[in-house]
């Protein structure tokens, strides 16, 4: 199975939540049934690292975060069977690739996964450390349901 994390600028949010699917998925023993990868619908950071206060962070929570920024194409909305935005801004981004209506299915939010909270996951782009550590917490529990519940369900 092929899942896609999609932020704006795929240097903080989308790349913690592909490191940290990574990670959980890993440490199951699950590598060879899943591919993760993440983008932005931006093309600012095209090829940047992670910003460094997104790996400082999931460094500090045990997660290595290795990535190349990259903007989403529309051979994504195919390639992928599960497509999660970080936020509404996002998913209405994604949801205007033409012919995006095809795949609306396989598009959803990640906080959809949240079993605290639904909404957005806050940009921690002009926040503090406090605010990534935020983002690392609402994405660590959504992905953990997301996979428990929902990938490996009997
Ligand atoms: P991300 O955060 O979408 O979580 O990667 C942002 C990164 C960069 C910008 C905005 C949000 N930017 O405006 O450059």
């Amino acid at each position: 199975m092929n899942i896609l994390f999609v932020c704006l600028g795929n240097i903080c949010r989308s790349p913690i939540a592909e490191a940290i699917f990574k990670h959980q998925i890993e440490k199951l023993g699950l590598n060879d049934q899943f591919f993760a990868d993440s983008c932005g619908t931006a093309n600012y950071h095209v090829g940047h690292n992670p910003d460094y206060r997104t790996i400082k962070n999931a460094l500090k929570n045990g997660v290595e975060v290795h990535h190349k920024g990259r903007q989403i194409a529309h051979a994504d909305l195919e390639t992928f069977d599960l497509i999660l935005a970080m936020d509404n801004h996002n998913l209405n981004s994604i949801l205007k690739l033409s012919g995006a209506e095809k795949y609306f299915d396989k598009i959803r939010l990640m906080r959809s996964y949240d079993p605290i909270s639904v909404g957005d996951v806050p940009d921690p782009y002009y926040g503090s450390e406090q605010d990534f550590q935020e983002v690392f917490e609402i994405l660590d529990r959504s992905i953990k349901n997301l996979i428990q519940n929902q990938l490996i369900k009997s």
